[in-house]
Formats: C-alpha cells, structure tokens, sequence
C-alpha cells in the first residue's frame, strides 16, 4: 500500500518543474552511469539525458538545481527499520523516523513488528500506515509479526496483515525457535506470498549473553553469544525452507557460517536471501573494549574473519541486501552498565556515506552496493523497484560525494542517537531526496521541506 499518491502535485506555489543539471546518473539497473540532465515533473523523471536542459523551452515553473559534482541514484529501501511506533515514542515516532529515512536517502522503509502493542493484527498495520501518511512523504511497508505478541506461541493472521498493507513477517528481536511453528509459517506465508523473515538465534543458546563469544567477551567479563546460535537456525530454516517451499530472508547475518551455509542453499535453488547491517560490515567486537553500549546489538559485533565473510557474500550477491536495523534508543536507556543497555543502533542516516566510502576503498564494487540499497530488498519485499529512466516515478536521492560532515547528535533528523560513529568526520552526505517528484528531504529546507521548488 503506498502512503502517498505516486503523482502528488508540488506543494509550494507555483513550481511545477524540477531540473538537475549535469548530475553523474548512476543506476546499475538501467546501465547508467552518465552525467545527464534529469528533469523532473508530474512526480516522473520526464527527461533523462544529455543537454536536455537546454531543450527546455523556458525555465518558467521551474527550479534548476546544479547538480555538477553530485550523484543522482535511485532511492534506497531500508528492509529493516524500528519506527517505535506505537508504543515507543520516546525513541522514535513514524514522523522521526521518515525524516531520518528521507535524510539517508531511502524512499521506502520496513518498519518491523517488535512495537506495542506488537504489529500482530491488521488494524495496527493500517494505523502505522496512516500516521505514514502524515509523514515527509517516504513510503511505509509494514513487516508484520509471525507469531501472536511476538510471543513464539501462535501464528498471528497473515491473510489480514496482508490485506492491511504488510510485506513480510518477523518476529525480529526474537527467533521462531519452534520448528513446527516455523514449518507452518513457511507454508502459512507461501499461500499470502509474504516473506518470512527470521532473526535467526537459538535463545537457548544465548541465555544472558552480551558479546560475541570470544577473547573481548571473556576480557570484558561479559557472557558470550557464539556464532553457533545463529547458526544453528539458519540450517534449521534452511532445510525447512527445502521442504515446505515459500520465501525465507535472514535478518541481520552475521557469520561466516551464515553466509556459506545460504550460498550454498542459492545454489541449490532455494528462495532464501539475506540482509547485512552496515555496523555488521563495519565493526568487530573490538569496539566494545571500552564497554561502549552504542556498540551492543543483536546479533553481536563479530571477529574479522566473519567480517571479511559478510563482505565477500555481499560482493557475490550471496547476501543479496544492505538494511539498516535502524534501532534508536534513547540516551537514559543506554546510559547504564553494559549488560543492562538494550541493543541496537541507529543506521538511516549513516549507512549511504559510512558505505559508499567503503566501496570507494574497493570492498564492494558501487554497482552491487547500489543494487543492495535499492533493487534487491525490493525483490525481497515484492515491490517496484525505483528506477532512474523516462517515465518512472521520481524516486531518488542526489549526493554529494564531497561533502564533509560531523555526526553529532544535532545532525540527526531521529529522536535518537544511540551510534557509536557519535563524533566520526564523514564524506559524503544525502542533499535532496524524492519520492514521486516530491522532496522528502531537502538540506538546510528546516524540519518539514515542501517541495523541490
Ligand atoms: O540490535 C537490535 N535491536 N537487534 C534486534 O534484533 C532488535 C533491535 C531493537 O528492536 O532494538
């Protein structure tokens, strides 16, 4: 369900056309990669070409924006964000966290289901989707929980949250342990075409754990949470998945063995996919030697050979999508001794620049890490993908490479700043975001920019 007519008209009087000019056009979909002149209108790209600027009969209704240095890509889809509404507003509220999203660049985001009262039923799916619907203009699509009240227990309806507007279901922040209870949400899903998405952890096997079982954990004092814990499910789903037919998504990977275990079951033909985390890519358990709570989350940081795993994966394809795990808290929850901090991070507003830096290193090529931010959780969640060619909705974010920028807690459009990249100098910042011609974000517009206009 869109939360916003595809062709909204601009909002701010008077501008009908947006034109950038001489932006790098980049979209591996289309096999673009040019500097173009992009003009915008109707909330479609009208024209997407060389010097189409100038054929513009006048400049009427229009704003030009220079966009010589800076990159055009089509917009990003987050699989995996906590949006906190209802229940958690103290965190974040659908409003925040759409203006986080618009601020990173994505146009779409998946909220998850871990809210309170827990997405289980189709009236919360609907009231997540009209509060999006007051928003910046990012598109909401909601993920709605496998089982009754997260609780492991029962499968909720999926035939209802389907119908309210949901593309998936998670219980995400706890794993479906149950194997009979995860069989038949497999085969419960397959029958809605809804993804089954699993936070693969083996509680048993995590009781009390705070760190990545290893030498920092056994430093630090804390109890650790061994890679088998993932693992273990992740073949467990697999083989279930073997059976039962439907569509399965790993949340969050985080091992070496994740990573081999779903490429070999791709190349055994299985519908199964995944998602990595930019902090799972960017950041091993040695971070948490100064028992710094913004750096505990679930699943925990790793070593460097899972790391080097993950981006391998992500590199074939193995692991098919980047997603956030966006999970604000706020500074008095985790301000507290480590094994009291609830774990999460924020990651909208961060994840572009933190990693087309790492692909500008050469640890994945651009293509594929734009292709993970946009196509591919679109395969994953069944929707349109955005598209930088004449006639597709407006859905893109222009960046500027070059920019410099502090992540200090006022840069933030979230309520929350729970990161440990708190204080890090970045490269590269999100300018303008578009979702159908309108602009969700636009830098230095204030809160609640109007238009491209
Ligand atoms: O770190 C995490 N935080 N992982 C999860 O699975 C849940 C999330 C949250 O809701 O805070």
């Amino acid at each position: 369900m869109e939360t916003r007519p595809a062709h909204d008209p601009p909002a701010r009087s008077g501008v009908e056309r947006l034109v950038l000019r001489e932006v790098r056009a980049f979209d591996p979909g289309e096999g673009l990669d040019e500097r173009v002149d992009v003009i915008v209108e109707g909330g479609v790209i009208r024209r997407l070409g060389r010097g189409a600027a100038r054929e513009l009969g006048g400049l009427e209704r229009t704003r030009v924006v220079e966009g010589r240095g800076r990159w055009l890509l089509p917009g990003l889809i987050d699989l995996h964000t906590h949006l906190r509404e209802p229940g958690f507003e103290h965190k974040e509220d659908i409003a925040s966290g759409l203006r986080a999203a618009a601020a990173g660049g994505f146009v779409r985001v998946c909220p998850m289901p871990n809210t309170r009262p827990a997405n289980d039923q189709g009236f919360i799916t609907r009231y997540m989707l009209l509060r999006a619907r007051e928003g910046c203009g990012v598109r909401v699509h909601p993920i709605g929980a496998i089982t009754q009240g997260l609780k492991g227990e029962e499968l909720a309806e999926f035939g209802a949250l389907r119908e309210a507007g949901a593309v998936g279901v998670s219980d995400d922040g706890r794993c479906v342990t149950n194997s009979g209870l995860m069989r038949r949400a497999l085969e419960y899903a397959r029958a809605f075409d809804l993804v089954v998405i699993q936070h693969a952890e083996d509680h048993a096997l995590t009781a009390g754990a705070q760190a990545h079982e290893g030498p920092v954990a056994t430093r630090l004092g804390l109890r650790g949470w061994p890679r088998v814990a993932e693992d273990v499910i992740v073949a467990r789903d697999l083989l279930l998945l073997a059976a039962t037919g439907g569509r399965y998504h790993l949340a969050h990977a985080s091992t070496a063995g994740s990573a081999a275990m779903l490429r070999e079951a791709k190349a055994r033909g299985l519908a199964a996919t995944a998602e990595v985390t930019p902090h799972h890519l960017l950041l091993t358990h040695a971070a948490l030697l100064g028992y710094d709570t913004a750096c505990k989350v679930n699943p925990p940081l790793r070593e460097d050979e899972d790391v080097e795993a993950l981006w391998a994966a992500l590199a074939d394809g193995t692991i098919d999508a980047v997603a956030t795990d966006h999970a604000p808290h706020a500074a008095s929850e985790k301000d507290v001794p480590f094994d009291e901090a609830p774990p999460g991070m924020i990651g909208l507003e961060l994840c572009l620049p933190l990693l087309v830096a790492e692909a500008e290193r050469g640890r994945v090529p651009l293509a594929r890490l734009v292709d993970a931010l946009t196509r591919a959780p679109c395969r994953v969640a069944g929707l349109e993908p955005p598209r930088l060619r004449e006639g597709a909705p407006a859905d893109a974010l222009l960046f500027d490479p070059a920019a410099e920028w502090d992540a200090l807690p006022g840069a933030f459009a979230s309520k929350s700043a729970n990161t440990p990249f708190l204080g890090r100098r970045l490269r590269g910042r999100v300018d303008l975001t578009l979702v159908g011609g309108r602009a969700a974000f636009e830098r230095g517009a204030g809160a609640r920019p109007e238009v491209a206009s």
